[in-house]
């Protein structure tokens, strides 16, 4: 037992067991609740996990009420400043910083995966012009098991390995491939000479006739974003990862299953659910209706891109983009850009109300994401294909912890049965 513990006694019984209080490295204590089935005869009750933590993790650390956000200790507002997302996802699956030479031998090892199998290609065709990206992109990755059987042992640490490269390497090729089909355009190869995002640019904008250099602000803007996005520990679309993976299925099923839960407005689909909001509210006048609906408990309008299980005091991700959000509109001389000033005055008028100030309710990460992929010239419907791509560093460091890990086991909740109570079968003729 360690030094320091809880005892719980039940009242009924008299009995009592002493529960571990583990220690992280930053965090609250946890209380290792694991035996409590075994030594007392309880499960323990958590809906929503508002209290447990599921796993150990050395990948990032939040502190939701100072705002702090650590990715293998890097505080995000250095790694926005001075990093890029390559070097976010090398970090990401090898937990340091690269020296120049991993960095060159890394980037060069993900721009060999970028291309598709040909035959993947057809999958394509398969989905109407008007299907969701996020539909396809479910669809595609998933099917990614069936062409590399050579790296499904995951098992085998060179496996995992590969298929990390070729998550990270092939996402935006079918990101792109996704916006092209919804066009009716030919989807372009990737360019090995550009830049991650500078390739996921040219490969969603360029035209096979014309020649095409990006953006260097939408090429900075879009690296921001990404390292911003590249992973927020337990959240909802990374547990499912795990616990898609904790089954042993192959890394591309276990990623397919992130995207679909990344799709939901309350997470991922947040940030096209924002866009879509202040194309409804249409104006500044008519925010204070909007923040009325918000309040009111018998309609379920939310503010979308408001809020956050973990931030209680704002997140450090919204802040940065914010700023991004000025300076970006600035340089495409889109200063006045309409719908930049109404989330403005909304998240000033909801700051000064007393409904989103008692409950914490903060700007979050994808409060004005939204509005730079806009002026970026990427869809809405795209928004959470660009998160998907970005969290997939991530995700897949996520699951190549969680393999790797001795302790390891298949997840496997249990449940506060209340339903009917043993009952004997009525045959039909008797009902
Ligand atoms: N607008 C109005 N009221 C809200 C909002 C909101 N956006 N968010 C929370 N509340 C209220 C909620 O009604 C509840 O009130 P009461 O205590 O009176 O019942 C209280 O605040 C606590 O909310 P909760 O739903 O219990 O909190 P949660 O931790 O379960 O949910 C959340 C967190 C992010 C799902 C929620 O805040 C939300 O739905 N926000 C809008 C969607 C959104 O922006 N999601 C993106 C999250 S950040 C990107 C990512 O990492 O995925």
């Amino acid at each position: 037992m360690s030094e320091r513990h809880i005892t719980i006694t039940d009242n009924k019984s008299g009995k009592s067991v002493d529960l571990e209080v583990k220690t992280g490295t930053h965090g609250p204590p946890t209380v290792d609740v694991s035996g409590l089935y075994k030594d007392l005869g309880y499960f323990t009750f958590d809906p929503g996990f508002m209290s447990t933590a599921s796993c150990h993790s050395q990948i990032t650390f939040i502190d939701g009420d100072e705002g702090i956000l650590l990715y293998r200790g890097y505080p995000i507002e250095q790694l926005a400043e001075k990093s890029n997302y390559l070097e976010i996802c090398y970090l990401m699956t090898y937990g340091a910083l690269p020296s120049p030479n991993q960095l060159e031998n890394y980037s060069s090892m993900i721009v060999h995966h970028t291309m598709l199998h040909e035959s993947l290609k057809t999958f394509f065709n398969g989905f109407h012009y008007d299907a969701h990206p996020m539909a396809i992109m479910v669809g595609v990755v998933g099917s990614l098991s069936a062409f590399y059987h050579d790296s499904t042992n995951i098992q085998d640490p060179v496996c995992r390995e590969i298929s990390a490269h070729r998550l990270i390497a092939k996402m935006p090729t079918i990101a792109a491939a996704c916006y092209k089909h919804s066009l009716g355009e030919p989807f372009q190869y990737p360019r090995n000479n550009l830049s991650y995002c500078g390739n996921l640019l040219h490969m969603m904008f360029s035209v096979p006739t014309e020649e095409y250099v990006p953006d260097p602000i939408a090429e900075k803007a879009l690296n921001l974003l990404f390292i911003l996005h590249a992973d927020h520990e337990q959240n909802a679309s990374t547990s499912t990862v795990r616990l898609a993976g904790s089954s042993g299925a192959n890394p591309f099923a276990c990623i397919s299953a992130g995207i679909a839960s990344l799709w939901g407005p309350a997470h991922g689909g947040a940030n096209e659910a924002v866009l879509d909001m202040l194309h409804e509210i249409g104006d500044v006048a008519s925010i204070p209706k909007y923040i009325a609906k918000a309040k009111d408990k018998n309609d379920p309008f939310r503010l979308m891109g408001f809020g956050h299980r973990v931030y209680k005091n704002f997140d450090p991700r919204a802040t940065i983009i914010r700023k991004t959000c000025h300076e970006v509109l600035e340089k495409l001389g889109d200063q006045s850009n309409p719908l930049f000033e109404m989330a403005l005055q909304l998240e000033e008028i909801a700051l000064q109300d007393p409904y989103f100030q008692e409950r914490k309710l903060y700007p979050n990460v994808d409060f004005y994401s939204g509005i730079i992929y806009k002026a970026l010239g990427i869809p809405t419907n795209m928004f959470t294909v660009m998160f998907a791509i970005a969290r997939t560093s991530g995700w897949v460091a996520h699951w190549m912890e969680m393999i790797s890990d001795p302790r390891q086991r298949i997840s496997r909740p249990r449940q506060l049965y209340d339903g009917a109570a043993t009952r004997d079968y009525v045959s039909i003729d008797q009902r």
